[in-house]
């Protein structure tokens, strides 16, 4: 994928910096452990420091010191998210900011002029992610609503040198009404396609299919993302299905709660059964943690509360993440993606249990 500032290899993991860092995170060691593109939020810069504060001092990528390729979701999850505190109308969202209560309104225009001050390199259409379940008639009438705010993203969108503007495929579980969100979005016409309303709580079987038959429904040679997307199998099935590109907090989060991603499945290192192991996390991880920490070591931290907790597991869960991305190119490079695949979902078992 091209974008302004490189090139991306894709299927690409997007790690999560909401709030102009990723969590833990100097952006040199990002830049080590092969991350090509970082996602940012349009609703947490909006309200703090604020989008104009981040364009005087010299945009988003200067004011955090990270040069490669930024995309900045539209704020539609994040405002749809706040619950009693937001009211949606045909103009766009009414929402009260979490840290202070205050009034504000989010409109495509809006959404699209925050993420042009912020300097994105890929921006997203203003939409609503829909909940699950919802009835049929409410995804109808959301979707539809969702398409008419895309086009008004493109057309407020600044032509030329721009940013890239990709729109967001909602439509909910029903076939039907993804393939009109779909079809609306490329009459439009956008640099890239996204799957919206994903993992909001569905069976995972239910996720898959979405992907199955909304995917193909999309250009070949755009990039096409699947929003909030996912357990490393759910990335890895998401690719068998033609996703290129991923965000979720899973990594970052689940590493500050001490749960942690190995070959062989998920850990929780808060548990007795590690405080004398001496083993890395993982024996088939390079990391730089796992080259020098016992599991001993990292439960201690975690069980002392220290900072360093959230740094090393933050560090050796978005390696594996994008280790795993990595050698998911690798495979399809070399024809044999279905191997892998195979041998991906055959190694993992609870090592837990
Ligand atoms: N992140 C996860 N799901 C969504 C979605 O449906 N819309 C937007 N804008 N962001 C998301
Ligand atoms: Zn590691």
């Amino acid at each position: 994928m091209q974008t302004r500032r490189g090139v991306v290899e894709t299927p690409v993991f997007m790690p999560v910096g909401t709030q102009a860092t990723v969590k833990g995170m100097l952006p040199e060691t990002l830049r080590q452990i092969g991350a090509q593109i970082i996602l940012g939020n349009t609703y947490h810069l909006y309200l703090r420091p604020g989008h104009e504060l981040i364009k005087r001092l010299g945009g988003l990528h200067r004011f955090m010191n990270w040069d490669g390729p930024i995309l900045t979701d539209s704020g539609g999850f994040q405002v749809f998210s706040l619950g009693e505190l937001r009211r949606i109308d045909e103009e766009g969202a009414v929402f009260q900011s979490h840290l202070d209560g205050s009034r504000h309104q989010l409109t495509p225009e809006k959404s699209i002029a925050i993420q042009e001050a912020l300097g994105a390199d890929i921006i997203m259409a203003f939409d609503e992610c829909i909940p699950y379940p919802a009835d049929r008639a409410y995804v109808a009438a959301s979707t539809a609503r969702s398409g008419r705010w895309a086009r008004r993203c493109r057309h407020a969108r600044r032509e030329g040198d721009g940013a890239a503007l990709f729109g967001i495929v909602q439509g909910g579980m029903e076939p039907d009404l993804r393939r009109r969100s779909a079809e609306e979005l490329m009459a439009i016409g956008f640099e890239g396609y996204a799957l919206g309303g994903l993992s909001v709580g569905e069976e995972t079987s239910l996720m898959y299919d979405v992907m199955e038959y909304s995917l193909p429904l999309l250009p070949e040679e755009a990039p096409r993302y699947v929003m909030g997307v996912g357990t490393p199998e759910n990335l890895i099935e998401g690719i068998a299905r033609g996703a290129d590109m991923f965000d979720c907090v899973m990594p970052t989060r689940n590493a500050r709660n001490g749960v942690l991603f190995t070959s062989r499945g998920k850990i929780s290192i808060k548990q007795a059964r590690y405080r004398e192991d001496e083993r890395p996390l993982d024996e088939n991880c390079s990391c730089y943690v796992c080259r020098h920490y016992s599991r001993a070591y990292l439960r201690h931290l975690f069980q002392a509360n220290e900072i360093l907790s959230s740094v090393l597991n933050t560090h050796h869960n978005l390696h594996y993440y994008l280790h795993l991305m990595a050698s998911a190119r690798d495979a399809i490079e070399a024809g044999r993606f279905g191997e892998f695949r195979r041998e991906f979902h055959a190694r993992r078992q609870n090592v837990e249990s």
